[in-house]
């Protein structure tokens, strides 16, 4: 099917609408595969049930004639609090992969946090950037080549590595297992080329029940988190935290950033939605590190309820790979340009002109 050029992606309303429009452009396995959470979606529906079920409690009369949507992380601006999340295999929504994804984040002034499990390498991707990239390591059970990989990023440019924690075995992927899922011919696991086109998930083994990859870290401890510090330069965040505990434990061994998430529902099912999690956790660590949040965000106003809530920003994860799938570049422009917008309206009802006055104050309790 051929993309949607500039016009027709203009005319889509909401970012919803592109899931709707990418289901029938993807294969049925590949949409499962994206769509998909863990086990019943007990947690995936739960991360929009609960930002549906916040209240916004607004301000009037306050001067909104200019809204500003920048933000500080890490020395660097950032023009709105959106960021792209790591999402592995982009070549399942667009011929060209994580090319076409630079292209689609330098148009949408975005920060592509690019997935160890890409279809190209970083070094390619960090080429096409405009901003600088993030990286999304899974500590590999061969310690010298997540040192090796580490290493190539910070070679190549990256600027913050996010170790994903939450998935240290498969989860139970029941939509993409009934699918049988598997990459297309062809597709490379280009990171991690040295341990061959292994895939990951249990899906992806013949017996469906080998919950272990060497590719996830199962073996991975606060101990691997202790020598990475110890390794990595630049900032070091960990993705994949629900429990204050471990966001603290998480500052006292030297991160320089939290990203609450639940993996878009796709790891332990029935742990509750991001958005419910966050507040104690920001109690906890409040305003001492950077705090960001995934799983969920559809709309400008779940960002600004993040915010809200104690994030610093958010990533968004499948709402860009359906932009992907349905125009390229521009499609993800699109998604972002809807919620950017979304958020700047958000803001302005609510009675807020910039996000450092976007708190808890603006929420109906
Ligand atoms: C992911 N996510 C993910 N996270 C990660 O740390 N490494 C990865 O390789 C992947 N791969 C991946 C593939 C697909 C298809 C999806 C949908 C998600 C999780 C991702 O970074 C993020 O946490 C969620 O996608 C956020 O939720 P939403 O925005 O998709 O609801």
């Amino acid at each position: 099917m051929e993309l949607l050029g500039p016009k027709d992606l203009a005319s889509v309303v909401t970012v919803d609408e592109f899931e709707q429009m990418a289901q029938r452009r993807l294969s049925h396995m590949a949409y499962e595969y994206i769509a998909g959470g863990a086990g019943a979606d007990i947690t995936l529906v739960e991360n929009r049930a609960a930002f549906n079920r916040i209240r916004l409690n607004p301000r009037i009369l306050v001067d909104v004639s200019r809204i500003d949507t920048t933000l500080e992380i890490f020395g660097r601006k950032y023009p709105f609090p959106i960021l792209l999340a790591p999402v592995g295999y982009h070549a399942l929504a667009h011929r060209d992969a994580e090319i076409e994804t630079v292209k689609g984040a330098k148009l949408s002034e975005a920060t592509l946090v690019a997935a160890s499990f890409s279809n190209v390498t970083f070094e390619a991707m960090a080429e096409g950037a405009a901003r600088p990239l993030w990286f999304q390591l899974y500590i590999q059970t061969d310690r010298e080549f997540t040192k090796d990989l580490v290493d190539r990023v910070i070679a190549a440019g990256c600027e913050a590595i996010c170790v994903t924690v939450d998935v240290p075995v498969n989860g139970p992927r029941d939509r993409e297992l009934r699918a049988g899922f598997s990459l297309p011919p062809g597709v490379k696991r280009a990171n991690l080329a040295k341990l061959g086109n292994v895939l990951a998930s249990a899906a992806h083994r013949p017996s469906g029940r080998n919950i272990y990859s060497a590719t996830h870290g199962p073996d991975a401890t606060w101990k691997d988190i202790e020598w990475l510090r110890s390794i990595v330069p630049i900032k070091l965040l960990l993705k994949g935290i629900l429990h204050p505990a471990d966001a603290q434990r998480a500052i006292a061994m030297g991160c320089d950033g939290v990203i609450v998430s639940n993996h878009g529902g796709r790891s332990l099912d029935t742990v509750p939605a991001t958005i419910d999690a966050l507040p104690l956790i920001a109690e906890r660590i409040g305003g001492h590190i950077p705090l960001l949040l995934d799983g969920g965000v559809r709309r400008g106003i779940d960002v600004f309820k993040a915010l809200a809530r104690g994030a610093t920003a958010v990533l968004i994860g499948r709402p860009y790979i359906y932009g992907l799938a349905v125009g390229g570049a521009q499609g993800i422009a699109r998604v972002v340009e809807i919620l950017r917008t979304e958020l700047e309206m958000t803001m302005g009802l609510a009675g807020c002109t910039a996000l450092s006055q976007i708190s808890a104050e603006y929420l109906w309790q």
